[in-house]
Formats: C-alpha cells, structure tokens, sequence
C-alpha cells in the first residue's frame, strides 16, 4: 500500500470508527484523537474496521479504561447494544509474564513465540474462558467475538459507565456467598480457576455479582491450578473479612470443593 494510501484509510477509518459520537472528551478526560493514534496502532485499528464492517458492532464510542495491558472501549451494535472491546495493547505490554498461565493449560499445546502471537493467543484465552464461565451459568459478561487482539463482550453498566466493582460497593454476607460460589462454579462446572479473583475484577449491579477479567484463568490440569485456587480464596476472603463479614477458612472451603469431585 502507497503511504497516501494508507493515510486516507487510517483517516477513513478513524472517521468510521467514531462518526456518531459525540462528546469530544470522556469523563475521565481522554482525548479520542489521542487514543486512537497514540494507544492503537495500526494493525489494531484494521482490526476494529474488520469488526465494523463484518457487522459485530456499528461503532466505537470511546474509551472508558485504560490500564497497562489492555484499554477498554464503549461500543454499539446494530440494535443499540452497549458492547464492551476489550483491546489488548501489543506495543506497550509486558506479556512475558503471561506466558506461565498459558504454558500448562491443555487447550493452549502450540504456542507461537513473540509477543504479538502471545498477545493474540490471550485474547483468546480470555474469549474462551468467558464461554466455558457463561456456559456454565456463572454470572460473566457474555462473550460474543474475539478477533486478534480485540475481545467483544457484553457490556455490564449503563451509557457507557460500567457498573461499580465490588470494591466500590456495600457489602454483605450475601455477596461473599455469592462470591464462593463463583469460585465454586467456575471450578467443578466451568473447570477453571480464575487465577486474579477480587473485589477489583468483580462488579456488583442490581442483579448480583458479575465476575469479568478472565485472561488468567487456566483449566484445572495447569500445574498450578491448586495453588491459584487457594489464591484466589485467600484475595475474597480478605476483602469480606476487612469489610465485617465472617469469613469460611480457606483450608476449609478447598477441602469442601476438592472432596465434590
Ligand atoms: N464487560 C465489561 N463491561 C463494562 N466495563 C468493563 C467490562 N470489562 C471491563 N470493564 C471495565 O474495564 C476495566 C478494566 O477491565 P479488566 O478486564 O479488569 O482489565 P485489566 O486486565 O486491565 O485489569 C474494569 O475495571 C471495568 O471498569
Ligand atoms: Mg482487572
């Protein structure tokens, strides 16, 4: 492709990416010019017109998140349906730590080396986590594509605003049993063990808990699995217990879990 070329598609596509919104700036201050050139290059940016233009949504309304390893995005589908994209950044990550909880994991036998291959496989990983998690009925935004390094979910908040995280939020001792029975679940019916369970990757909305933020989970073969899942217990019950609530020792919760199957 001739330099000019690409230039009037890149612009074409940043116009396409962002034709109907409106607000210049986020609440949290972002710039959308300053996103898209700065934080998405250009084989993501293809990749979100490849998604426009197959129909998955309609446009990208802006960013809402933005951490080390991934920006989240606000974007609408044909029908008016807040959807969440969760783009994981090739160029700034720091992926080498990954790769533990994806070497181990049965579904995961042929890993192609370099970042960008590691980058891509995680978003994969993430999307098909979040299919077993929804297929066993436990309360996860619903997967609905994953392309490159670009997973589109459903988005869990109202306008563009994601619900509060846990962390955020009153609780009691009804959230902590729901809590323990999302490890449950995800453990005996999904077969994984999140790996980052806590109040920071859990949102409370009017319909109970939904836990997002599946990237780490690893299926239950991983060598480390027993050890993430004790982890895991030890972040939730932490957090209830600093907020008041009585809390099942770890040791305690495991046996119960391990003895089930
Ligand atoms: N499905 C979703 N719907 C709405 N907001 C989301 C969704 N997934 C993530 N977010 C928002 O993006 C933030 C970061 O997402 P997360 O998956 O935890 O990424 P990270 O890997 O950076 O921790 C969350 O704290 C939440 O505010
Ligand atoms: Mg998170």
């Amino acid at each position: 492709m001739t330099d000019i070329l690409s230039k009037k598609l890149e612009s074409k596509i940043d116009n396409k990416l962002f034709s109907k919104s409106r607000r210049k700036t986020l609440d949290d201050g972002f710039k959308k010019g300053k996103v898209i050139n700065e934080v998405l290059d250009k084989p993501t940016v293809m990749t979100l017109y490849k998604i426009i233009s197959d129909g998955i949504i309609s446009y990208v309304n802006g960013p809402v998140s933005a951490g080390k390893e991934s920006v989240l995005f606000w974007a609408v589908d044909k029908n008016e349906n807040d959807i969440a994209l969760k783009v994981y950044l090739v160029s700034t990550s720091n992926f080498k730590k990954r790769e533990s909880y994806i070497a181990g994991d049965p579904r995961f036998k042929n890993i192609k080396s370099g970042t960008k291959n590691l980058v891509y496989l995680w978003a994969k990983k993430e999307y098909k986590n979040l299919q077993q998690s929804f297929e066993a009925k436990i309360p996860v935004p619903k997967p609905l594509h994953v392309s490159n390094n670009v997973l589109v979910m459903e988005f869990v908040g109202i306008n563009g605003k994601p619900s509060q995280l846990l962390l955020n939020s009153e609780v009691d001792e009804n959230d902590y049993s729901q809590a323990l029975d999302m490890i449950k679940n995800l453990y005996s019916k999904a077969k994984l063990v999140h790996g980052d369970f806590s109040e920071y990757n859990i949102f409370k909305t009017e319909n109970g808990l939904c836990l997002f933020d599946l990237g780490s989970a690893v299926d239950l073969k991983h060598p480390n699995a027993i050890e993430f899942l004790k982890r895991d217990i030890n972040n939730i019950n932490r957090f209830f217990s600093k907020r008041g609530i009585s809390t099942i020792e770890t040791n305690e919760i495991m046996e119960d879990l391990l003895d089930e199957l």
